[in-house]
């Protein structure tokens, strides 16, 4: 019989979990690894709510996710270890204990902790600095770790994480605000970047006016580039513009807005977490034009080939960054005094985010205060 979470180290912590596919968040108490010379332990301030989590905790990925994680052939213990999940991975806090080989951080500096938190250190993608696509990336939640336990994520009180897998969190970048940069932050910034989207003057669609779709629009002016907002949501149509800095806004259900835009964009991030359709998409983008999409919906979407061919266009995916890249983002965020738009909130109202998360109701992100209400069970 393999340990229960509670005893499988010796470190006791407790967080909130969902236990089955209600998704349901509630008090949960697990175990964490001793601090190893390599490591570094959080305790967590701040945590954002990213739609992954949602896409996680109510399982609508199903297993997909799983087959690649070694010695969890029996579909007994990957549900059981989709059910016990604690979401979170934009999590934000103060290191407490550092290992005796750990350079970059001491007791007492501010540090995040991102999507991931091991990958194997030697294939072609972890030594380019891309661990985000090593095949034996671990997530920071619902994921199995080297010595075999699961992982758990930062609906938590503290974490132990090797260092590499640790960012420097800038002095002048607000731990709350600043958090969800973490996951939403890296996302959106490293295709930008990757597919030359960055470059000042280009015109790029941000589709989805949500965690990601905003911090994308705010990422995109920095970096000089003209943006335009695709959006279900017309009541979004000011703030996008007059908070956020986008240049235009276009109401993807509206074909006489889209139709006027046709052809104009040299790039799309797609990061609706829903199908939709492509097409229209796709038709927004001048020839030679990329539509990369960082949005995961659960079922496959359609894709239209003639209009590809026609404008030799590209529809591409990227997955949030590695680690380097991820402390470039977060030090360019903090130069540029980008964050995100949140709305703080006690640990007992999570369910509750969660639901309003389903209707796109957040402004732009939920991020829970996990030092002052998260409450040992
Ligand atoms: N690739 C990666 O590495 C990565 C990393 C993090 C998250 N993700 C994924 O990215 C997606 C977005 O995450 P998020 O946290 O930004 O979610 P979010 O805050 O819920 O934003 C998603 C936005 O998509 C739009 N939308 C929702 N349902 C739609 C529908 N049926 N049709 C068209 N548009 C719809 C809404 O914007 P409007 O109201 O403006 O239409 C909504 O605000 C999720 O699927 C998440 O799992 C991927
Ligand atoms: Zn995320
Ligand atoms: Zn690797």
């Amino acid at each position: 019989m393999s340990k229960s979470p509670e005893e499988q180290h010796p470190q006791k912590a407790f967080g909130w979990a969902a236990r089955d596919k209600s998704g349901v968040l509630s008090p949960f108490k697990f175990s964490r690894r001793a601090n190893g010379d390599e490591d570094v332990t959080l305790k967590i301030l701040y945590c954002g709510i990213c739609h992954s989590d949602l896409h996680t905790i109510k399982n609508e990925w199903g297993f997909s996710f799983y087959p690649a994680v070694p010695g969890y052939a029996s579909l007994n213990a990957v549900i059981t270890l989709v059910l016990d999940t604690l979401g979170q991975h934009e999590i934000v806090g103060v290191v407490t204990e550092v290992g005796k080989k750990v350079t970059k951080f001491k007791v007492g500096d501010k540090a995040g902790i991102g999507c991931m938190v091991g990958s194997c250190r030697a294939c072609p993608g972890c030594k380019q600095d891309s661990e985000n696509y090593c095949p034996k990336m671990i997530l920071t939640y619902n994921a199995i770790y080297h010595d075999g336990t699961p992982t758990y994520g930062g609906y938590s009180d503290m974490i132990v994480v090797e260092e590499h897998f640790v960012v420097r969190f800038p002095d002048n970048l607000p731990l709350d605000a600043g958090a969800p940069l973490l996951c939403a932050g890296i996302t959106v910034y490293s295709p930008l970047k990757y597919y030359g989207l960055s470059e000042p003057g280009m015109h790029l669609g941000v589709v989805g006016l949500g965690g990601l779709g905003h911090v994308a629009v705010k990422f995109a002016k920095a970096f000089g580039v003209k943006v335009t907002v695709i959006s279900t949501s017309p009541s979004k149509e000011k703030e996008a513009i007059e908070r956020l800095g986008a240049d235009s806004f276009l109401v993807s259900r509206d074909p006489k807005q889209m139709g006027a835009a046709m052809g104009t964009m040299d790039g799309i991030i797609d990061t609706v977490s829903a199908v939709h359709p492509l097409m229209p998409l796709i038709g927004l983008l001048k020839y030679h034009g990329k539509l990369v999409m960082v949005g995961a919906p659960d079922l496959p979407l359609e894709l239209p080939v003639f209009p590809l061919i026609m404008g030799r266009k590209i529809v591409a995916g990227s997955c949030i960054g590695g680690m380097k890249e991820t402390q470039e983002m977060i030090d360019f965020a903090a130069k540029h005094n980008i964050t995100a738009d949140i709305e703080v909130i006690p640990m007992d109202y999570v369910n509750t985010a969660m639901e309003r998360l389903v209707k796109a109701d957040v402004r732009y992100r939920f991020v829970i205060d996990i030092a002052n209400t998260l409450k040992s069970p």
